[in-house]
């Protein structure tokens, strides 16, 4: 094989309860990504479409991850990465681990497989911490492994695969206003109160619990975020009314997806899914804002190949 092209996809994390550790794949928005071998050692970024980024393989998450990923191995061929973004930067649904967890992930395919989905997380993280300052795994884990995934360490890497209720669906509605995750991690407060965290920890274990059970009522009471929603959601326009309308319409629950400023909610019926984009985007509508908003059911496989060569 000498060219690979994947379709790399999106990815909403924290999911309310898990802040940086809750992470689930998104089907229907995603970066397209071609890597071809060269004769030439070394990698180069060919082409950047979609959105005005950098090809500089120092300051791109595609050319970071994919250095971190090469370091380990001598390979006597180079790499030539094209990158059409189909998800906008600082949109709050994974664009930079779309970018690097693709990219990673082809070069893996090109070399015969020789590393395990744990590398190629390990070296997509190379690219969240420079766009982020600072090492979180929750968006490229979903995309490397599919489905919704739970992180439990990034110091030895150990990531578990969570089940997707068949029925589950998430509407997101983003307000068209970029927000930078390193931003919007600066509002995150260091300290937080031990009520509070005893709260947040019975979220995420009920949440675990209601995945495998499908009990979607101890969803809707699990996926709360009484830590950081209230700071970051002072960054996003209309957020509790947004949360308002959505539940009102049906939703089983709200939250900021990622860093924002996209607004996630949870149904299990896709009449009640289009019932909630049709409701907030005509709230955005009647107040002007431009917004972009999509239904998605979960990707419970990850990145896709779509040719190869
Ligand atoms: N968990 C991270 C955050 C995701 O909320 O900052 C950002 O990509």
């Amino acid at each position: 094989m000498d060219s690979i092209k994947v379709f790399s996809p999106g990815s909403i994390t924290n999911l309310s309860c898990g802040y940086d550790i809750l992470g689930l794949c998104l089907q229907n928005r995603g970066d397209e990504i071609t890597v071809s071998k060269t004769n030439k050692k070394g990698i180069i970024i060919k082409s950047v479409e979609g959105y005005h980024l950098t090809k500089d393989i120092n300051k791109n998450v595609a050319g970071i991850a994919a250095q971190a990923l090469l370091k380990n191995i001598n390979v006597n061929y180079g790499f030539e990465i094209e990158i059409k973004k189909g998800i906008k930067p600082g949109s709050g649904i994974g664009s930079s681990a779309a970018s690097s967890a693709g990219t990673v992930f082809a070069i893996n395919q090109l070399l015969d497989s020789p590393f395990s989905h744990l590398d190629l997380i390990k070296s997509s993280m190379e690219g969240e911490r420079f766009v982020s300052g600072s090492y979180h795994a929750d968006n490229v884990a979903p995309i490397i492994i599919g489905g919704i995934t739970l992180v439990r360490s990034i110091e030895s890497i150990d990531v578990i695969k969570l089940p997707s209720p068949k029925s589950l669906e998430v509407i997101i509605v983003r307000p068209n206003i970029e927000i930078k995750t390193s931003d919007s991690r600066k509002v995150v407060k260091k300290k937080v109160k031990i009520e509070k965290m005893v709260q947040q920890s019975a979220n995420l274990g009920s949440f675990i619990s209601s995945l495998y059970t499908e009990d979607f009522d101890l969803m809707s009471k699990s996926v709360v975020d009484e830590i950081i929603e209230p700071d970051r959601s002072m960054l996003i326009p209309e957020f509790d009314n947004i949360k308002k309308i959505s539940k009102y319409s049906g939703a089983i629950a709200v939250g900021i997806s990622g860093s924002g400023p996209s607004i996630f909610s949870l149904s299990n019926n896709s009449s009640t899914s289009n019932k909630i984009l049709d409701n907030i985007t005509s709230h955005f509508e009647k107040l002007n804002i431009d917004y972009d908003g999509f239904v998605s059911k979960i990707n419970t496989t990850g990145i896709k190949i779509l040719e190869t060569k």
